[in-house]
């Protein structure tokens, strides 16, 4: 590579990344405007012609993929010297790799999300009949609007795949890469597999590798989650982690109606749970009236008793000195009261007080002492409720 701070007709503002084949360079046109020059250097690998030839083939399929406004777009393609550049779009923004590093571990509204704004890049790209190859959290930019970008169409995918059926051997890391990409057959689910190795990576901030068991052959990134995931989440991502394509799914889109049928289903779920909920308040509505019927209650008790209070002992001072038994308490051994098994003080002191009133006809008394009954079974009743409601509210309290 050149170590002027020109390449062709860009000036060099900084190195970005240094990849497998060469770096990746921030730079301006003549204008100031910034663009990503990605350099490519054969000779350096020593991968030779047919590999060049598949780093043109590349080119062509990043001038078709680079129409699509999450992907960045293709400007140009120059060689200098030994090296060959790609000239794109430059997104002003943070990785996924360093927005982990920054914000910490995702939840699961954040990967959804992000499963709903890559996947149709992915579709789309797929479509096009070109297979990333390296879905992964430094190749996801995420634009200072919030704007998602997949990254690193590079040619050196189509090479990493000649040099592997060269050498046998994996170029960079294989963290991200689906099995059967490692045996050298990357298919369209390979992508996917990837994506879900991407997710899993940013929902619980291990290595890929930490969150396989190999004795039980299944993921366990569940156990490793801070923010705990829905078993619906779970299973969109183990079925795009399968290890076989088989158990996969088939397209990004048919991911995406996963994650629409999913939403849908939970959406349903606490749609259902909020109508309980109201429900539930609306039963809450009697107790209020039961609030208020207990106040009456006591309220009026607290007076008659206090007026039959203030009666006898008007009597009382009537009749000082005199021995006599007061009219009321012959009437009251005459007519006693029925519901006088369970005596409530109050109720009971209103009750002889109207029935000790000579005025008052029998057959009156004696119909009140039977309504009586209800009445201290229904005050029995509402503190027995009342004291479980407490005793209850005070168990999960704790
Ligand atoms: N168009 C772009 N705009 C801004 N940054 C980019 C762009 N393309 C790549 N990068 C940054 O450069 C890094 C390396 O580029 P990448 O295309 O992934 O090359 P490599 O093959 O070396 O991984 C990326 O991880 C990303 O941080
Ligand atoms: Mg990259």
């Amino acid at each position: 590579m050149t170590t002027t701070a020109t390449i062709g007709k860009y000036s060099v503002v900084r190195e970005i990344a240094q990849g497998g084949f060469g770096k990746t360079l921030l730079a301006e046109n003549a204008e100031g405007k910034r663009v990503v020059l990605k350099q490519f250097n054969p000779q350096q690998h020593n991968i030779g012609s047919q590999a060049l030839r598949l780093f043109d083939q590349e080119c062509d399929r990043l001038k078709e993929v680079g129409h699509h406004e999450q992907i960045p777009s293709f400007i140009e393609y120059f060689e200098e010297g030994e090296d060959r550049f790609i000239v794109q779009e430059y997104i002003l923004g943070q990785t996924l790799k360093d927005e982990l590093k920054e914000s910490g571990t995702y939840s699961e509204a954040q990967i959804l999300s992000l499963l709903k704004a890559i996947l149709p890049v992915i579709g789309f790209i797929h479509h096009k009949q070109v297979i990333h190859r390296d879905i992964k959290p430094e190749n996801i930019i995420r634009r200072s609007d919030g704007k998602l970008f997949l990254v690193d169409f590079g040619a050196s995918k189509s090479m990493s795949d000649s040099v592997l059926a060269k050498t046998g051997t994996m170029i960079g890391s294989a963290l991200y890469t689906a099995p059967e990409q490692i045996g050298g057959k990357a298919t369209y689910a390979s992508d996917l597999y990837s994506l879900g190795l991407t997710c899993i990576h940013l929902i619980t901030n291990m290595s890929p590798i930490e969150l396989y068991d190999i004795g039980e052959d299944q993921w366990i990134w569940q156990d490793f989650c801070t923010n705990k995931a829905s078993e619906g989440l779970a299973k969109i991502l183990n079925k795009m982690m399968a290890r076989g394509i088989n158990y996969r799914h088939s397209s990004a889109a048919e991911v995406l109606l996963a994650i629409s049928a999913f939403e849908k289903n939970r959406k349903e779920v606490e749609e259902e749970q909020q109508a309980a909920g109201i429900a539930k308040s609306e039963t809450r509505l009697p107790s209020r009236f039961k609030r208020n019927t207990i106040v009456i209650l006591v309220v009026t008790a607290f007076a008659t008793s206090g007026i039959a209070i203030w009666r006898v002992n008007n009597w009382r001072t009537n009749n000082s000195g005199d021995s006599e038994t007061p009219p009321a308490v012959e009437r009251l051994v005459e007519q006693p009261n029925k519901s006088s098994g369970l005596r409530f003080p109050v109720l009971d002191a209103i009750r002889d007080e109207i029935a000790s009133d000579e005025t008052i006809p029998k057959e009156i008394v004696t119909s009140l002492d039977y309504m009586l009954i209800p009445m201290k079974l229904i005050i029995v009743l509402i503190i027995i409720s009342g004291a479980l409601g407490l005793l209850l509210k005070f168990r999960v309290r704790n």
